[in-house]
């Protein structure tokens, strides 16, 4: 069973209507589960006008290929801790980069293509040699990305004199195979398009792995636009026209974010893009850290607690793998209802992924006028009584402000350390993911409490119910 052009556009445009409401959905934490669901819906629309459309054979083979896929995507849906989310993002990224490279050697092969003539054919080349560009550049980004989210591959960022340098020879190196590319008769261009697809892939993991933890935030954002464009490229060589809006809505969206996350994280979006090593760090040698680490038992940061007046908490993402979300709001009610003010500082790439933290508190119902962002919250610092770093460590890393060859130097940080006290929670004295020591751990009014975040919490519970 067909259906007919005009209908298969009417749910194409029905589609891309909601996916662009899915996108607004999703800009507010209130309003999320509607943006997830109108993206479903506009899914399965698009699916099935897909598979229904005119032309379109091997029906048996597409819908057991989607049964199978949904069953391993529901599977792994399921199976995903909240901590791997990133992870898994960035391997679905490589997909879509992946699939960008088999459609532009498949659109290449296809007979049919080259039945076209004129200025239709040269532009076809282009979508081709572009599309794939784009997509192999996705595809090894994203892989590496994914390794050094999962710890797999090191964080540390890849630097070398010449890597500018290196970056742009290649580019023009496939500059060049583009034009011999598309002007070779036939399929007598394979051959540059092999050679091209080899150097994206190399630019793919140069490009990521030159980028240090601190900055992997932007890189994940970044490789989101990449597979946006890469699957719009793919919408152009199939003639798909909700493939191109998608594609450009992904892509256009992942930039935005990029360029917001640049602008959190006081980094410049062209050094990120093209490398130019890690962040703002010189390279040179670190500030020597001064000060002695002193540390508190439980029942000692109980009686601190029950103290202050003024508490903020600085959450991480040894929170999110702790899930110590829910006995920390337990905690936050108890301090509350002693007349007590306190307050959640949020750090913009606190954890692994955008909004990470607040989707957190949002799952232990902690209600939103509490949780400040860390603009809102950093000159309140000086008049805080007690500051609680649970599970977070670069977030609050002085050295972003003060240490120039610090990698994560330049970033905006929470200045934990201006308060009256700094409780430190996690643990051990290990290094956050920039692979960063942290002078603030050293502070004198700076105290660490060992242990699991959550255990923690209950401990301190335990002693503030008392
Ligand atoms: P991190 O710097 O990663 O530090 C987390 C700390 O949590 C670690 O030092 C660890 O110390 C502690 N921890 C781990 N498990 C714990 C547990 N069960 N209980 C208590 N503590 C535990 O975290 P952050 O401050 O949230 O900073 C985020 C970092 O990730 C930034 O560098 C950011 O750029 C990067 N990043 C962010 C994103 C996004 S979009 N948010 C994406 C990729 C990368 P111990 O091992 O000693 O316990």
């Amino acid at each position: 069973m067909f259906i007919a052009k005009e209908i298969q556009t009417a749910a194409y445009l029905f589609a891309s209507i909601l996916f662009i409401l899915s996108l607004g959905g999703l800009s507010s934490q209130e309003s999320a589960k509607r943006g997830v669901f109108y993206g479903i819906i506009g899914m399965i629309v698009a699916i099935i006008a897909t598979v229904l459309g005119q032309g379109v054979a091997g029906h048996v083979y597409i819908i057991s290929a989607i049964a199978v896929a949904s069953v391993i995507g529901l599977l792994l849906a399921r199976k995903v801790e909240m901590t791997s989310m990133p992870q898994l993002v960035a391997i679905l990224h490589s997909f879509v980069g992946l699939a960008a490279v088999l459609v532009g050697f498949g659109s290449y092969l296809d007979p049919k293509s080259h039945e076209l003539t004129g200025a239709a054919h040269s532009i076809h080349l282009v979508e081709v040699f572009v599309g794939i560009f784009i997509g192999a550049i996705t595809f090894t980004g994203s892989i590496i990305a994914w390794g050094k989210l999962d710890g797999k591959v090191p964080s540390k960022p890849w630097a070398f004199k010449g890597l500018q340098t290196m970056n742009l020879v290649l580019l023009a190196a496939c500059t060049v195979l583009g034009v011999l590319f598309c002007n070779a008769e036939g399929t007598g261009g394979m051959l540059f398009l092999l050679i091209m697809t080899a150097i994206a892939s190399f630019i793919g993991v140069v490009l990521v792995m030159a980028i240090g933890g601190g900055d992997m935030p932007v890189v994940v954002s970044m490789l989101n636009s990449y597979s946006g464009w890469a699957a719009s490229a793919a919408g152009f060589m199939l003639g798909n026209d909700l493939l191109i809006v998608t594609g450009a809505l992904v892509g256009s969206s992942g930039a935005i974010l990029s360029m917001h996350m640049c602008h959190a994280m006081n980094r410049s979006f062209f050094s990120v893009i093209f490398a130019n090593g890690s962040g703002n760090g010189s390279g040179g040698e670190k500030k020597a850290i001064e000060g002695e680490v002193t540390a508190l038992n439980h029942e000692e940061v109980a009686a601190l607690l029950k103290e202050a007046k003024s508490v903020v908490i600085v959450p991480g993402y040894g929170m999110a793998v702790a899930k110590a979300q829910y006995p920390i709001y337990d905690m936050v009610q108890t301090l509350r209802k002693e007349g007590k003010n306190v307050r959640f500082a949020i750090h913009p790439v606190a954890g692994r992924l955008p909004g990470h933290m607040n989707v957190l508190l949002a799952e232990a119902n902690v209600p939103y006028d509490i949780v400040l962002e860390m603009d809102e919250i950093n000159d309140d610092m000086p008049d805080t009584d007690v500051v609680m770093v649970i599970g977070a460590n670069d977030v609050v890393n002085p050295s972003a402000q003060d240490d120039p060859a610090s990698s994560i130097y330049g970033m905006p940080v929470i200045e934990a350390w201006k308060a009256e006290k700094v409780i430190i929670m996690k643990r051990s004295m290990s290094a956050g993911y920039s692979g960063e020591d942290n002078p603030l751990f050293y502070k004198p009014n700076s105290e660490m409490l060992y242990g699991d975040a959550k255990a923690s919490v209950e401990k301190l519970m335990s002693f503030l119910k008392a």
